[in-house]
């Protein structure tokens, strides 16, 4: 191993040391809302299925009745309104995923809420974050 190969290595070896490591942080949306597909698929897809459009554990994330302002009937769990992409965002930080709430980095659920957004027609200039995100108004 010459000096050019070793200190990739060796920076891998002791960032994998340092715990779970996140990728930077998302440079644009469109980044965010790949990554978020991803994560959506590994952890979101299983209940809420593969299009969002929910299935009989969960409720649909995507489509025109998807995020309504108060919980839907029948809601267990959810007892907060949906008034901007914060409240979705603090409310699935804590609750989702339904069987491993808590679960993910803040930056991913960021990420996951970016492409549900995406999903269901808002476009955002710059990247989702947790000032911009009271901003996108999803119940005025
Ligand atoms: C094990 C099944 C399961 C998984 C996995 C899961 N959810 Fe859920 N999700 C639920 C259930 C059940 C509800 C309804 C909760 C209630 O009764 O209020 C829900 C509700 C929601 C809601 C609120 C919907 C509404 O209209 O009230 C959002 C948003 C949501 N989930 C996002 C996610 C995201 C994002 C992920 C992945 C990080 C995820 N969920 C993973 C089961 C799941």
């Amino acid at each position: 191993m010459n000096k050019r190969t070793l200190a990739p290595g060796l920076l891998f070896f002791l960032s994998a040391c340092a715990g779970k490591s996140l990728p930077e942080p998302a440079a644009t949306f469109t980044e965010q809302v790949n990554r978020g597909m991803a994560l959506y698929v590994e952890h979101c897809s299983s209940c809420h299925g593969a299009d969002g459009k929910g299935t009989d554990q969960a409720p649909a994330v995507v489509g025109p009745t998807a995020l309504p302002l108060d919980p839907p009937a029948g809601a267990q769990v959810r007892n907060v309104q949906f008034r901007t992409a914060f409240d979705v965002f603090q409310w699935v930080r804590v609750n989702m995923p339904g069987d491993a709430a808590g679960s993910l980095e803040d930056q991913e659920y960021v990420e996951v809420l970016a492409f549900d957004l995406k999903a269901n027609g808002v476009e955002l200039e710059s990247p989702l974050d947790g000032e911009n995100a009271k901003t996108v108004v999803l119940h005025p």
